[in-house]
């Protein structure tokens, strides 16, 4: 066979592989690609029928030099439309897939947003106090020091002042962020005269930071003012509130204990909603949960409210909201309540 016919058969040959190739005809890009560099790259088949073409007789060189540059062109241009195609294809994929049909009707939504377990535990006390006749009151974070301290019996001295407490606002001694709900006792009393009762939740800010103790945290007060209140109607005040939260008769206790605005005062305990008493892990084996503060208004306070302590008497309590909230929901780490994470709070019911 001369070297002519030789070549003519190898390009046949090549003919017959290139149609098999592109026979199937959804190739991607980089198929394309790769049959360019099989056919037309460095050391691809048609380059290597150029080697061929040197051994060809010097007559018949220019025919075999004309189908072969035909072969490539041919190659070249199915190459060139299949690369076209394959581009085209993938960008209606793409659209395909990100099509957004707008005349769709909204799908049934998955979730619904829930209540905080701060929030669900405020509505459900609130409520309790609404029916027991207290009004809501709201006041200041950001007070003077005279509310939240000089009017509630606070000396100049008193620790709680203090920087290691307290979060100061620009001049040390007059702004602060309130420590306590107990500054609204003050702003209420100034508002109004006798009989109050009154119940104000709240932010409440200390410089404190661990496990038990957040830099912001919440707080409820609630205070009485009448003629004839004594320590009996708050003892009732508090068992009706308990009872309200956590849906069970439990015991109450009060310890003596020290607040300036108050006189005698008292920390109440509620027995352990997990173990009733007998001791466990959370009341760390003692039976009782400490709540909070409470006790019968110091007549330093009436007088720095302008009423007379002859005529009026009451009480006054205060208790951590969130305390009281991981109590009832069973939460072990305070810090949960302030991370937003949306998998916890969730959880939670849209409605007390
Ligand atoms: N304000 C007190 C505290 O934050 C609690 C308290 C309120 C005590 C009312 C007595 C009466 O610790």
């Amino acid at each position: 066979m001369s070297k002519l016919n030789e070549c003519v058969q190898r390009i046949e040959e090549i003919k017959v592989a290139f149609h098999e190739d592109t026979a199937n005809a959804s190739l991607n890009s980089r198929a394309v690609e790769e049959l360019k560099v099989k056919y037309l790259g460095r050391k691809g088949l048609v380059t290597a029928l150029m080697e061929t073409l040197k051994e060809v007789s010097k007559e018949d060189k220019p025919a075999a030099g004309k189908i072969i540059n035909e072969l490539r062109k041919g190659i070249e241009e199915k190459l060139e439309t299949l690369r076209a195609a394959a581009e085209e294809g993938a960008l209606d994929e793409s659209l395909a897939a990100q099509r957004l049909d707008v005349t769709l009707p909204v799908a049934a939504m998955q979730s619904k947003g829930s209540l905080h377990p701060v929030t669900l535990m405020r509505r459900i006390i609130l409520d309790a106090f609404r029916s027991l006749g207290f009004t809501v009151y709201d006041g200041p974070e950001i007070d003077l020091d005279f509310y939240n301290f000089g009017a509630l019996n606070f000396k100049d001295d008193h620790p709680a002042r203090d920087m290691q407490d307290t979060f100061f606002i620009g001049d040390r001694s007059k702004t602060i962020l309130r420590t306590h709900t107990s500054n609204i006792q003050i702003h209420a009393m100034m508002h109004e005269r006798p009989p109050l009762r009154v119940v104000a939740p709240g932010r409440t800010y200390r410089c404190d930071s661990d496990i038990t103790h957040t830099p912001m945290f919440h707080q409820v007060e609630g205070f009485i003012v009448d003629e004839n209140i004594d320590m009996g109607d708050m003892k009732g005040v508090i068992d009706q509130l308990l009872k309200a939260v956590f849906g069970q008769d439990l015991s109450t206790r009060l310890r003596p204990s020290f607040f300036p605005f108050v006189e005698p005062g008292a920390e109440f305990d509620l027995q352990c909603v997990s173990c009733r008493g007998k001791g466990c892990r959370i009341c760390k084996n003692t039976g009782w949960l400490e709540l909070g503060g409470l006790g019968m208004i110091h007549p330093n306070v009436f007088e720095a409210v302008g009423y007379d302590s002859e005529i009026y008497t009451g009480f006054a309590f205060g208790f951590g909201l969130d305390r009281i909230a991981m109590l009832r929901y069973g939460l072990s780490d305070l810090r949960q309540l302030f991370e937003g994470n949306q998998q916890f709070l969730g959880q939670f019911p849209t409605h007390p």
